[in-house]
């Protein structure tokens, strides 16, 4: 098949421009509490994000732009950070009490934010009520793009670990 040479260089710069410029990921979440799963073996409500603790990975790379549509479907505000990702020029989307405001039961908001220039594992969790203590929490990779080199081989594979304080009771009884 003969593609012409000016194909080629419009395909060339189609492939120059995707891995400069970092790509659009989309996610929706559903936020919701779960008190069949017992992680110390008691009766107790746990937060899942699309039925799931810990809450799914964000697999992104340098530049990319992260958009989460968060459904909250809790009984009380929630609001989520994405801790150590730098939020340069949009601290609004940091999600900490004061930058914005929680995202009130039953509704839904988007938080969008770009993982620029920061490579390495990072992780999400609810940032007020103590939430944090009943899950809701989840990891972030931000790998490098291909055209920044890392001093390590690529690795053969690779696992996110969270660790944390697990409590007997409901998180509510601690605030
Ligand atoms: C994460 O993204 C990187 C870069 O696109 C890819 O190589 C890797 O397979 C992805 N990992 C997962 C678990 O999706
Ligand atoms: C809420 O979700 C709907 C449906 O996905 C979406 O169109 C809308 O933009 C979201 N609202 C906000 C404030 O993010």
């Amino acid at each position: 098949m003969a593609v012409s040479g000016n194909c080629w260089s419009a395909i060339l710069l189609g492939i120059f421009f995707a891995t400069a410029n970092g790509i659009d990921i989309f996610l929706e979440w559903n936020v919701a509490l779960d008190s069949t799963i017992k992680p110390a073996g008691f009766d107790q409500p746990v937060i899942t994000i699309n039925g799931m603790f810990p809450g799914p990975l964000i697999n992104a790379t340098t530049n990319d732009f992260v958009h989460v549509n968060v459904f909250n479907n809790l009984d009380e505000p929630l609001l989520f950070t994405w801790n150590g990702i730098q939020q340069r020029l949009n601290s609004w989307q940091d999600g900490v009490s004061g930058t914005n405001c929680p995202i009130l039961p039953g509704t839904n908001w988007t938080y969008v934010f770009q993982t620029k220039d920061q490579i390495g594992s990072f992780f999400y969790f609810p940032s007020i009520n103590y939430q944090k203590a009943a899950g809701g929490f989840g990891p972030i990779r931000v790998n490098n793009r291909d055209v920044i080199a890392v001093p390590f081989p690529k690795p053969e594979a690779e696992f996110d670990l969270l660790i944390g304080d697990w409590f007997y009771s409901d998180y509510k009884v601690t605030y």
